[in-house]
């Protein structure tokens, strides 16, 4: 294992003299790439990071603010937040005072916007650390989620720099939500709160009471009322569970009368707008370094979280618990590792990208855009692509999750929340497809056919379990049954495009990007039939394959391009005869990406792309965009033009027209869509581009609207697990197969070749690729352990051993 993390006061000098990459005003990319350096508070709009396990976890910015949550970051919010990125004011603040002068500041930028005499945040998997010094004291606040508890840690390192001794106290403030994130209703939801002091944990518990029936709720807010815990790793000079007496009247965050005074009253009680509230006294001599633990949880029982409370007040537990973290993030992506020319493409890679994916949008499911904290039924099962080379036991559970919540009509939850199980059933036409579709890589990943056989139960006859070759099977065939007449899929409320809300409606608009998609699916599940010796659903699939890509080419081929659906009206939308929507991106890379079109019209829609979609950064998801409103179109059509799905650069689809240039050979190209979305290299230009540069937006904007190439939602579902996917599948060209490993690398041709360590079905290749000839595809030799084979695949081992493969690239 590499050189691990370890935030400690003397280490971090070292930190310092690393070399900064991709520096930019704001920050820099530092560790070789692991960790995010953040130099301002005053970033144009929140840098986040997020830290979680699958069951907690919390969001914060460079200012200090966020929130935490158990389990669904919606639904059982621990503390309060409002979705608020222009004032930013909502967080779990720590203050510190100095009770000589009766200064105060906070140690985070918010809520007191201190100006720091220094100031640095430091972004890592599974960790923040907050180094600031103001007013002659050195603060060092290093917060993480360990794996293995519902808790987050703040471990605050202070240091008296001034050269006076110090009489100091420290003020946390957090105010408990404990249920739904949305309690605008808050004069009411705060009456079921409750919070109470324990003397021998010094720690505030709190409580949203429950009762074993939902029953009607006058607001109508679902929610999971949860229990929460704050508590320091020293006897608190004070405590505070109630608002009112922490701020004072008609103050705020930045004065809040508490910290002014310099006292907490301790109260709780079940009358309180209630909050948590910790005061810690400390004197510090000239150069004095204290430390205090603060611990925010999920209280799972008195006796449970006394022994996490007992076991984080020891400070060398704490570090100890630290490095777990670390370390079991450094495990979690060990099992891919790769090595090129381009520095970005490693760091996004090797590091972020799989770390958006798993930690942003699996088991947090939230960020500071799109927070939902239920599953979206095709986003986390795209999201789960990132789990296949690392641990695809988690893209398996992923699956089942999903089959679970399928009806016995073949029909799925649009999205469904854990812990209240709502759940929306849509006429969406996509989402139930999904399941199949990574079913069939996780197939190829492990060769694991017996996940065809769990049994599993539908969402409205819990009693009637099915395998999931069968709830693929009621998928499959429920979208086969909503055909036009022209023998094209209906579109009804939608497909991959959410936006396209309103185009049929009626069930009579067609979706021809949901051909494409059916049609690979279709072709490819046929030897999952054969498999299951289900010859005949095999010959139906594929006769109804081959009819669909005929409709496909007969009526979706607009002279240049594929057209992107008709309306329920009958007329097309994304064809040469629309005022605007002329050309959508999906219809034509997916027809490279599932072979639905031949090799002339493969060419020629993806040189349409190119001609008129591929902006400066990057390929837009359809051109012009709409400038008013349409309800033969839907929702899409209200956001402002060039914005998210309305004519802005979508991450998923972009990537797919990576894919599809792979596909096509063009490798020059590709690598020009992948710098021109790259996260890293578009926040090189900070002002215009604004957003994280670490983690992949959902959209940037588009030419059409007045902030073209600004970045969007970050940390956003999709992107990141699918820019992953065609980092390695498509450009560096490492797939998994049904009997191989597929070595067909795509790359600029200026790279002298690259490494990859992989893991695959219980094996592990050392993977060298030359490319002495400068060529951008093709292979002339490969050796595996030593051996020529005549073959760009690589046999399965499963031997548990380390295989070495060379290969010369050429032609
Ligand atoms: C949405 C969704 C995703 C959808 C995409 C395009 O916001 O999260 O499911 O496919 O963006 O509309």
């Amino acid at each position: 294992m590499e050189k691990s993390v370890v935030s400690d006061l003397q280490q971090l000098e070292s930190y310092y003299q690393q070399e900064k990459m991709f520096e930019t005003k704001y920050g820099f990319f530092g560790q070789g790439g692991r960790e995010y350096i953040i130099k301002t508070p005053l970033t144009p709009v929140p840098w986040v990071n997020i830290l979680t396990n699958p069951d907690y976890g919390c969001v914060i910015s460079q200012t200090g603010c966020g929130y935490s949550w158990w389990k669904n970051s919606v639904m059982c919010r621990l503390t309060r937040w409002v979705q608020d990125l222009v004032t930013e004011e909502w967080g779990k603040f720590i203050y510190l005072r100095d009770n000589t002068t009766r200064d105060y500041w906070s140690l985070f930028y918010k809520p007191c916007q201190t100006k720091f005499d220094k100031f640095e945040v430091r972004y890592g998997l599974g960790y923040v650390v907050y180094h600031t010094e103001y007013k002659g004291i050195e603060s060092i606040i290093t917060m993480f989620v360990p794996p293995d508890a519902p808790i987050e840690v703040w471990k605050v390192k202070l240091r008296n720099l001034s050269g006076e001794e110090k009489d100091l106290s420290v003020f946390t403030y957090l105010e408990w939500c404990l249920g739904n994130s949305e309690d605008i209703h808050r004069e009411f939801q705060r009456t079921f709160i409750e919070t109470s002091f324990d003397e021998n944990l010094n720690a505030i518990f709190a409580t949203k009471r429950k009762i074993p029936v939902p029953g009607f709720i006058s607001t109508g807010l679902k929610e999971y009322p949860g229990d929460g815990f704050h508590s320091v790793n020293v006897p608190p000079a004070g405590y505070e569970g109630d608002k009112r007496n922490f701020f004072g009247l008609y103050n705020t965050a930045m004065n809040p009368q508490a910290v002014v005074e310099g006292r907490l009253k301790n109260k709780v009680g079940k009358w309180n707008d209630s909050i948590a509230s910790l005061q810690v006294n400390i004197s510090l001599q000239p150069d004095e370094v204290k430390e205090i633990v603060f611990l925010l949880g999920y209280d799972q029982g008195r006796e449970e979280t006394a022994r996490l409370i007992k076991y984080y007040s020891d400070l060398n537990n704490v570090k100890e618990a630290l490095q777990k973290t670390i370390n079991f993030w450094e495990e979690f992506i060990s099992p891919l590792r790769i090595e090129t020319p381009d520095p970005v493409f490693n760091i996004l890679t090797n590091y972020w990208l799989r770390y958006q994916a798993i930690a942003g949008r699996i088991w947090a499911r939230t960020a500071y855009y799109q927070y939902s904290g239920g599953y979206g039924f095709r986003d986390q099962l795209q999201d789960s692509l990132a789990f296949l080379p690392l641990k695809p036991e988690l893209t398996r559970n992923q699956i089942l999750l999903h089959a679970r919540h399928q009806f016995t009509d073949g029909a799925v939850y649009h999205w469904w929340h854990p812990l209240t199980e709502m759940g929306a059933k849509t006429n969406m036409t996509d989402d139930l497809l999904w399941m199949p579709y990574l079913t069939l890589f996780y197939l190829d990943e492990t060769g694991d056919y017996s996940i065809l056989d769990e049994k599993v139960p539908y969402v409205d006859a819990s009693d009637q379990e099915e395998t999931l070759y069968q709830h693929c099977i009621r998928a499959i065939d429920l979208v086969l049954s909503r055909f036009s007449p022209r023998g094209l899929p209906l579109i009804g409320e939608g497909d991959w495009n959410d936006g396209m809300s309103a185009v049929g409606l009626n069930w009579k608009g067609e979706s021809i990007w949901l051909g494409h998609f059916l049609y690979g699916i279709l072709t490819r599940f046929v030897e999952i039939c054969r498999y299951k010796k289900d010859e005949a659903k095999a010959d139906n699939y594929l006769q109804k394959a081959e009819d669909l890509k005929k409709a496909i080419n007969e009526h979706g081929w607009d002279g240049e391009w594929y057209i992107r659906a008709t309306r329920d009206d009958g007329k097309p939308i994304g064809s040469k005869n629309c005022e605007e929507g002329k050309i959508f991106l999906n219809a034509q890379t997916w027809a490279v990406i599932n072979d639905t079109a031949d090799d002339t019209r493969k060419s020629q829609a993806m040189e349409s792309v190119e001609k008129i979609l591929l902006k400066d950064y990057g390929p837009i998801l359809f051109y012009p965009a709409y400038k008013k409103p349409d309800p033969m179109i839907g929702y899409l059509s209200r956001y402002a033009p060039g914005v998210r799905e309305n004519g802005g650069v979508y991450t998923h689809a972009a990537c797919w027209a990576i894919q599809a240039e792979c596909i096509l050979k063009k490798a020059d190209m590709a690598y020009e869509i992948y710098s021109r979305i790259c996260p890293i290299k578009r926040g090189m230009n900070p002002d215009l581009y604004w957003v994280e540069p670490y983690v992949t937006p959902g959209n940037s904007d588009g030419p059409d609207s007045e902030n073209y190439g600004r970045g969007g939602w970050t940390w956003y579902t999709g992107s990141g697990a699918w820019l992953f996917h065609v980092s390695i599948n498509w450009i560096l060209g490492i797939r998994a197969e049904k009997d191989g490993l597929r070595i067909d690398p795509c790359i600029p041709g200026d790279w002298k070749g690259f490494k990859v360590k992989r893991t695959f079905r219980g094996a592990v290749y050392e993977i060298e690729v030359e490319n002495p000839d400068k060529v951008s595809w093709g292979l002339k030799e490969l050796y595996l352990d030593g051996n020529k084979i005549d073959s760009n695949l690589i046999p399965v081992k499963s031997d548990g051993k380390l295989h070495e493969v060379k290969v010369v690239m050429g032609r």
